[in-house]
């Protein structure tokens, strides 16, 4: 595991978006997956920045996402598909075909999963990850439990995760307490995995994912037995390393 602290935010999001950028050039039809949440939106905007400028092209890119809420439309503006397009895919030239979010309206729900694992099979496997981080050390959406849950599925999202969620809802009663995720063998199946974050409120999670023994209930510290994972967390993130 790799670990690189930057001196904030913008410098994170730099240093993450300087490694997709060299992958993207490296080999254009990569298969990159993303994630959301506030914390990669600066690396995001950083990625529309290259392509404006000429420095790269979506046109034969693949990308999947990690998670989607279960029972959301994608029209809802609080799905990821709404915050994936608003955010990265309507910028870029990424034809929408390449680009692979969970249904999370799927009727069912096992076929939607099984389906998943097999587009990311067909596509040739994810080449980089990018992941964010939950202040309970959840990657996508795989919560801490008793066992890591190996293939994409769909979960009860913990009260913290919905505590931290509902900022984004007008009231508590919409915030989905469901959603579908990949596991955490699919995601460590990715070649190369970045995992950034930002601020105090994420040190304790950075601390644990870091330093503790491996263990399902702080499920990123599996990215340890990962050959190739960039940590990549701004000093307030560092500070309980
Ligand atoms: C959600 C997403 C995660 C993300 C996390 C942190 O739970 N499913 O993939 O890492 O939020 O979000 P934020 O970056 O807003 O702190």
């Amino acid at each position: 595991m790799k670990l690189i602290i930057t001196r904030d935010y913008e410098e994170m999001s730099r240093r993450a978006a300087d490694i997709v950028i060299s992958h993207m050039v490296q080999k254009p039809d990569m298969v990159l997956g993303l994630a959301t949440g506030s914390t990669p939106e600066g690396l995001y905007q950083k990625l529309i920045e290259a392509y404006r400028g000429g420095t790269i092209d979506f046109s034969n890119v693949r990308t999947f996402n990690l998670d989607e809420y279960y029972g959301i439309d994608e029209d809802n503006d609080q799905s990821y598909h709404y915050f994936m397009k608003e955010k990265l895919l309507d910028h870029v030239n990424i034809p929408m075909e390449n680009t692979h979010i969970l249904d999370g309206m799927a009727e069912d729900v096992h076929a939607e999963c099984m389906d998943y694992e097999r587009r990311i099979d067909e596509a040739g496997g994810i080449d980089l990850q990018i992941l964010g981080i939950g202040k309970n050390g959840h990657i996508g959406f795989n919560e801490p439990g008793d066992v890591f849950i190996r293939r994409t599925h769909l979960v009860d999202l913990d009260q913290e995760t919905i505590q931290a969620n509902s900022r984004f809802f007008t009231c508590k009663e919409e915030v989905p307490t469901q959603a579908l995720t990949m596991g955490i063998e699919t995601i460590m199946k990715a070649r190369k995995i970045i995992l950034i974050a930002s601020g105090e409120g994420k040190a304790e999670a950075i601390y644990r994912a870091v330093k503790c023994e491996i263990h399902p209930m702080v499920p990123a510290s599996i990215l340890h037995v990962h050959p190739d994972v960039t940590v990549i967390v701004d000093e307030e993130a560092a500070s309980k390393l």
